[in-house]
């Protein structure tokens, strides 16, 4: 796939020479709290890769996904990445997730690399409405999925098992439709 541009990161397919980018973090107890991953060892991260990289980037047939890092500009250091998959295709619905390296948190990146994502992926799959399943514990994550413009829609009670827990979950959502209204970029304003 054509990577997406976005002021300051360029949102691609991860490859092996990412591995030691994205152990930092996905090595980091705090990061994998809330996320159904295990802190994950060197080998733990060679193998997810090659699971990214057997990904058509492309979210056509239900159960297709895509995991895209957030490389710098400046340097090409992943420092985060997201997800996404299509849980129904009759419905046109797909899940997004997000995850920024704790040393990049809080600088606007999660958001600058998100919203490109959805204005993407709506219009390339012609997606009607995203989702994300936020474990309710998990309050930064809920307050970007706000602060990106998502709407609280839903508390599912004990509806995922993390680290041996079941967790109860917040479903929020942004209809096609909606994504234009989301909030000015935080990036547009750096200049
Ligand atoms: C949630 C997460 C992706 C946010 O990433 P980020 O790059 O720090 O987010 P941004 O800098 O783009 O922040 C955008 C907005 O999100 C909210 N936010 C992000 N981190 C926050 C924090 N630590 N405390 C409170 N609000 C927070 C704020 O509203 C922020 O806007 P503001 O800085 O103008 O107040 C990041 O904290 C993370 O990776 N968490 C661990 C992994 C995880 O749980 N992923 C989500 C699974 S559902």
């Amino acid at each position: 796939m054509e990577p997406i541009e976005t002021p300051r990161l360029i949102l691609r397919p991860l490859s092996f020479e990412d591995v030691p980018d994205l152990l930092e973090y996905h090595s980091d107890p705090e990061v994998v709290r809330y996320i159904p991953w295990p802190a994950r060892t060197h080998d733990d991260v060679v193998e997810v890769v090659q699971a990214y990289q057997r990904s058509r980037y492309c979210l056509a047939d239900q159960g297709d996904s895509l995991v895209l890092g957030w490389a710098l500009r400046a340097d090409n250091k992943v420092i985060g990445q997201s997800n996404m998959s299509l849980l129904s295709s009759s419905n046109q619905t797909a899940d997004v997730g997000w995850v920024t390296h704790p040393r990049f948190g809080r600088q606007g990146y999660a958001q600058e690399a998100t919203q490109a994502l959805l204005t993407w992926a709506f219009e390339r799959f012609d997606l009607h409405r995203v989702v994300a399943h936020i474990d309710t514990r998990n309050v930064h994550s809920a307050r970007f999925a706000e602060k990106l413009g998502m709407r609280r829609e839903a508390e599912l009670k004990k509806a995922i098992r993390n680290k041996g827990q079941w967790c109860d979950t917040w479903v929020y959502a942004v209809l096609r439709e909606e994504v234009d209204c989301m909030p000015q970029k935080r990036f547009d304003r750096l200049d």
